[in-house]
């Protein structure tokens, strides 16, 4: 895919300012520190348009990203911190689940996982709600760059036997490891051809 443009369009911490225009959405999901907002720069190929940090929990409102004036990507928060108040975990939860349960334009859930571990009950959970839902998704393993090829193809395959519904592809925001099989996958969920 060729990126002629990718702006940061807004945050928002509650459902009333959630973007207004239709354009269709591919949403990120996934543990706090996985990965989510550094998979947004890579495949976007920009270094700081979704904030990263060695902090978890750094994106805590969903995140509208516009690409090339026609689709978006949303970063929504992480699950699963635990040092988090219990009531911001509330409404973190609540608002993710409100977003991929009604938001119409979503084409395309991608859940990111570390690929170095068997997926947490969280990720599971968030995995069997999408699937029970119907929802289209994709999981995309990261931090593929951690691992030598021979545990990598072990790893992907444990994943993929807790998650067998979906395609599982390693990738990683170092390297640029996967992202043409990841933009293939975006591609065909928003019906428009890659190049
Ligand atoms: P929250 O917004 O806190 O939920 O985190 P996030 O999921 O957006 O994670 P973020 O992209 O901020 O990355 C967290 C940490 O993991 C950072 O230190 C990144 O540099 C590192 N990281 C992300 N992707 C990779 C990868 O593919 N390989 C390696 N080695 N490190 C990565
Ligand atoms: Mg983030």
């Amino acid at each position: 895919m060729k990126i002629d443009t990718a702006e940061f369009l807004k945050s928002a911490f509650e459902e009333s300012h959630w973007l207004k225009e239709r354009y269709p959405e591919v949403s990120f999901l996934g543990r706090s520190n996985v990965g989510k907002s550094s998979l947004i720069n890579s495949l976007l190929g920009r270094k700081k348009l979704a904030r990263t940090s060695n902090t978890p929990g750094r994106t805590q409102s969903i995140n509208f990203f516009l690409v090339n004036r026609s689709f978006c990507f949303v970063d929504l928060p992480g699950y699963g911190y635990a040092k988090v108040p219990k009531k911001i975990k509330a409404d973190w939860g609540k608002m993710a689940e409100d977003y991929l349960a009604n938001r119409r334009q979503l084409v395309l859930s991608i859940q990111i996982v570390d690929v170095r571990h068997k997926p947490s009950v969280l990720d599971q959970e968030l995995y069997n709600w999408l699937s029970y839902h119907h929802k289209k998704s994709l999981v995309v393993a990261t931090k593929a760059d951690k691992l030598s090829n021979n545990k990598l193809r072990k790893s992907i395959d444990l994943i993929s036997q807790c998650m067998p519904e979906s395609e599982v592809l390693p990738y990683s925001s170092v390297t640029g490891k996967g992202k043409e099989a990841v933009w293939q996958q975006i591609g065909n969920a928003l019906q428009i051809g890659n190049d």
